[in-house]
């Protein structure tokens, strides 16, 4: 039995401890040195002998930007089609890209009553819309880059894997976090022996709950039916990591979580279903529409309001989703819920959290040799038998060219590679790959939806397990 300390004793424990810490060197990278931690390996990126040439169906916010590596790397891409249903949007394309009119369409679907025209489509509807034109432009024998989720049912992610191993098709999967200097590092740390073998790894996305409100409660992901479950729509990427970062494949999950806030049983009394519509705590209300878009003027880039000007902000909350009260929407993704996963001997547990004041996904990596601590702008790797700390930043060692640390740009520049060498290894995150989070993704759901059931995974059932 241990005797309790008294408080001297404390403060002696505590200040050796502290000294410790403070003796173990930190190491960083000197400048113009390669990083004492190594670097993830590359491949020879070669230039491709012609464009590869693309159609994009969808051109919101993800379809404009991978067509900005088209403006960017005109001898790489070059975007020859367009199917978007807002005038404005299809526009905006065509005319940057200099699209005919007879390779603009107002839906999909038209893209494909013609004969295959281009190397590739770039699939970026919303959710509810992949599995359509990812069927279609694979029986066409097109490659595809495809927006995550890759479809609403792991019925619908078989179906597509089968067509595009029969056709030969390319589809690389946009996890873009894979792409990224930070992820590709923690990738390398784990892959590279530094931490000895893995015993276990938490993973945590604070969603920020601006951003939840105005995604998932209020926006385009805010629903099953319409999207996904959350742990498809948001956290696939992290489902994916965590996957990557095991390096083998996932045995078994069990999962908890909820919808706690945003229902109306929650809402304040007399709050209407508009916070312009007289709201009695409207002022107050950390969520309210009129403090996030009209007053404080955010979340606004992606939405295609009328104008800036208040009066247009208050038309387009008056008739848009984006005016409901967070307590009044049609909105059933969770709001809270963890997954505990086993990858063969490595445990895992992933937490998804919208009520969060900050951003940025918080990794811990445990393992025989040392263990990391990363925020996605450090890692801090502490070495045991060194009893040396070592820092590794995002800002000294990453390079960011694009949206999602850089891994926007480095998808598609790794996909055009793939598609120009004929070479799907050149990606990381090919179809098959993908594949894993979302048998993941959707088990976890079906586990939480049980009540926690623990549900095993049969690795087969995705066909080829990848890294
Ligand atoms: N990889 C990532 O990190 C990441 C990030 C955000 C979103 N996404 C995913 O990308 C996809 C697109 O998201 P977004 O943020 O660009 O949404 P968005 O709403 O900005 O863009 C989707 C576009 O599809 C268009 N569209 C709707 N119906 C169509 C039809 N029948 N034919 C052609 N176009 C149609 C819409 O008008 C819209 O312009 C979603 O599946 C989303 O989950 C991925």
């Amino acid at each position: 039995m241990t005797l309790p300390m008294n408080r001297r004793e404390m403060l002696m424990a505590l200040g050796a401890t502290a000294g410790a810490l403070a003796s173990y060197r930190l190491v960083r990278a000197q400048e113009g040195q390669p990083h004492p931690l190594g670097s993830p390996g590359t491949y020879e990126w070669k230039k491709p002998g012609r464009p590869i040439t693309a159609a994009i169906m969808g051109a919101g916010n993800r379809g404009r930007t991978y067509a900005g590596y088209a403006q960017a790397f005109p001898e790489e891409l070059k975007i020859v089609g367009v199917a978007e249903p807002i005038p404005s949007r299809n526009e905006f394309l065509a005319k940057i890209h200099g699209i005919p009119p007879e390779r603009r369409w107002d839906t999909w679907e038209r893209a494909f009553d013609i004969p295959k025209f281009c190397d590739a489509i770039i699939i970026t509807t919303p959710d509810r819309l992949h599995y359509g034109p990812a069927m279609a432009a694979l029986s066409k024998g097109y490659h595809l880059l495809l927006e995550k989720a890759i479809a609403q049912s792991w019925t619908e992610c078989r179906d597509i894997l089968t067509l595009s191993r029969r056709k030969g098709s390319i589809v690389g999967i946009c996890h873009v976090l894979r792409y990224t200097p930070y992820f590709r590092m923690m990738k390398h740390l784990a892959a590279s022996g530094r931490l000895g073998e893995i015993i276990s790894i938490q993973h945590l996305e604070p969603v920020e709950h601006i951003h939840m409100s105005h995604s998932f409660v209020r926006g385009n992901w805010r629903n099953t039916r319409e999207s996904n479950p959350m742990l498809l729509s948001k956290s696939c990427h992290d489902l994916d990591i965590l996957r990557w970062i095991a390096d083998t494949p996932c045995t078994k999950v069990q999962s908890f979580g909820s919808l706690r806030l945003f229902r109306k049983e929650m809402a304040p009394p007399g709050a209407p279903a508009r916070c312009a519509d007289g709201c009695p705590v409207e002022a107050k209300c950390p969520f309210s529409a009129l403090g996030i878009y009209l007053r404080r003027k955010t979340w606004l880039a992606h939405k295609d309001t009328p104008g800036d000007d208040d009066a247009s902000i208050r038309e387009w909350l008056g008739r848009t989703n984006y005016g409901r009260c967070v307590y009044h929407c049609d909105n059933d993704v969770v709001d809270n819920q963890v997954v505990n996963l086993e990858f063969g001997a490595i445990s895992a547990s992933f937490a998804v959290e919208g009520l969060t004041s900050y951003g940025g996904r918080r990794t811990r990596i445990m393992g025989t040799r040392g263990d990391v601590v990363g925020d996605e702008n450090q890692l801090e790797v502490f070495d045991f038998q060194e009893e040396k700390r070592y820092l590794w930043t995002v800002k000294e060692n990453g390079q960011i060219d694009s949206g999602h640390g850089g891994g926007d740009y480095g998808l598609v520049r790794d996909w055009v590679q793939a598609l120009s060498r004929k070479d799907e290894g050149l990606l990381t995150t090919t179809l098959e790959a993908s594949m894993e989070s979302h048998l993941i993704g959707f088990t976890a759901e079906a586990s939480r939806l049980a009540g926690g059931a623990v549900k095993s995974i049969d690795p087969l059932a995705v066909g080829h397990p990848a890294s």
